[in-house]
């Protein structure tokens, strides 16, 4: 497994790697999801790249880039373990030298849910997101349905700017109590981790209305919110039923749609999502 800090060195790899590449992009601090989207990537391809980069443009400044958990050590036996080819992981000026300015806006569909509650996290996102697929040029990349508004970002991105790439969306990958497995959790103390699992339980508890036909959106979103309101330590940030192309709230579920929640415990900032009839 060859470790690269410089994108030269990703290029020079680039230019003799013969077949398919599959490509994870990541901020490290590994965990089973992460995993799962590295182990699909070496299913459907010849060779597969991992990035760690904690990217600073997708944080606010009142947000948690600087004690977001790191350790890289840990993370590149992991990956060792899954036979990943190349794992990418720069340095902040790699990827932002002195003079960067260059930055890619989705427009609506990034200012909507996760958007409007963290201003510029999804122009950060696209930006990092475009210039390690510069880099790295990958025929498929692969993102997990747990930040599912960034999935449909991305395929946005890539449909309207013509990037060659192929996104794979994988499911959410959730601890046995149905808590969605995310770097963010060894922030929860004790209790808030016995709290954690109520979100996945009232998107459980909606997408089972659905599934008996449910279709009035603000029935499905009022579920959602009277299960969190059982949690007295939970702060909802927002809980919506979107269109998956637009991301658009709807009045009627007459379309595949993404049931989500973002949520306070304490100081840590948790979402979760569901799909209702995407494929
Ligand atoms: P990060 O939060 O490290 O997540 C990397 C990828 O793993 C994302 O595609 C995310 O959706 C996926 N993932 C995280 N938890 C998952 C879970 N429980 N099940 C399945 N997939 C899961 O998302 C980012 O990093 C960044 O925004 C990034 C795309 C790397 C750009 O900086």
């Amino acid at each position: 497994m060859l470790v690269a800090e410089r994108i030269e060195q990703v290029r020079a790899w680039r230019g003799h790697v013969e077949g398919s590449v599959g490509f994870v992009p990541t901020m490290g601090y590994l965990h089973v999801g992460h995993l799962e989207l590295v182990r699909r990537a070496r299913r459907e391809n010849d060779a597969v790249v991992v990035s760690i980069f904690v990217n600073p443009l997708q944080f606010g400044p009142h947000e948690d880039f600087a004690r977001y958990p790191r350790d890289l050590q840990r993370d590149l036996r992991l990956l060792q373990g899954e036979r990943v080819n190349l794992v990418f992981a720069p340095e902040i000026a790699e990827i932002y030298p002195p003079g960067f300015t260059t930055q890619v806006d989705v427009g609506p569909i990034g200012e909507r849910l996760e958007g409007a509650s963290r201003p510029g996290h999804f122009r950060g996102v696209a930006t990092v997101v475009t210039k390690l697929f510069m880099i790295v040029q990958p025929h498929r990349a692969y993102f997990g349905w747990k930040d599912a508004q960034q999935v449909v970002v991305i395929r946005k991105l890539v449909a309207d700017l013509a990037i060659p790439v192929e996104i794979v969306a994988v499911p959410t990958v959730r601890e046995p109590d149905g808590l969605a497995c995310s770097s963010r959790n060894v922030y929860l103390s004790p209790e808030e981790r016995r709290v954690a699992p109520a979100l996945y339980a009232a998107l459980a508890r909606a997408r089972a209305l659905w599934q008996e036909g449910e279709r009035d959106a603000e029935r499905l979103r009022q579920a959602v919110r009277a299960r969190l309101a059982d949690e007295p330590l939970l702060r909802v940030d927002y809980v919506s039923v979107a269109d998956a192309a637009t991301m658009e709230e709807l009045v009627v579920v007459d379309r595949p749609a993404i049931l989500s929640l973002a949520a306070w415990l304490g100081t840590t900032r948790l979402i979760d999502s569901e799909l209702l009839g995407v494929e």
